[in-house]
């Protein structure tokens, strides 16, 4: 055998060996503790929305309104996930008045879903969507 089927051999079975040990992680309980998306939630939602999403967090004392149970959401959609109307909501497509928010110009959240220019609003889409992710896998399951 040449060097070079060898060294072809070891590059091969090098492959399959990461194939087969990707493949064996398990899977978390819950994959998306510890993601993108929790963390984005546990940074801008979770001081007023709670840590498990339920509306308990440690401002709510300081707010006027009780923070929403964002774990109801789906339910309280008739079981649809709303996620163009989060859009609206939290995404800054339209001004939705929810004062513990700020205002569509100002939102708590900063330009973190907004972006003032197209190149930001990639990024800030893609934190949208992991938020979306995040907030989705939280939700009361439908019975
Ligand atoms: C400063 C506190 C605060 C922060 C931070 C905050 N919220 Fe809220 N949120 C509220 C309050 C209070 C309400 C209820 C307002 C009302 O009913 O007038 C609310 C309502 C909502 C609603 C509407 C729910 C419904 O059923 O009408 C959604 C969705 C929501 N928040 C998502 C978020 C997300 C996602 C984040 C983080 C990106 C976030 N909020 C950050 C205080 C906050």
């Amino acid at each position: 055998m040449s060097k070079i089927d060898t060294s072809l051999r070891t590059v091969l079975i090098s492959i399959g060996l990461m194939i087969l040990f990707v493949s064996n992680i398990p899977a978390k309980k819950n994959p998306a503790i510890g993601s993108s998306g929790h963390n984005i939630y546990m940074d801008r939602c979770g001081a007023c929305h709670g840590e498990n999403g339920k509306g308990n967090g440690p401002a709510v004392g300081s707010l006027k309104n009780v923070p929403a149970d964002l774990t109801l959401l789906a339910k309280r959609n008739g079981g649809v996930f709303p996620e163009e109307w989060l859009r609206k909501v939290v995404g800054g497509e339209e001004e939705v008045d929810i004062t513990a928010h700020g205002s569509r110009e100002i939102p708590i959240w900063g330009q973190l879903f907004h972006a003032k220019n197209a190149a930001d609003q990639y990024f800030a889409n893609t934190r949208f969507g992991d938020l979306v992710t995040y907030l989705e896998s939280i939700q009361e399951p439908i019975d």
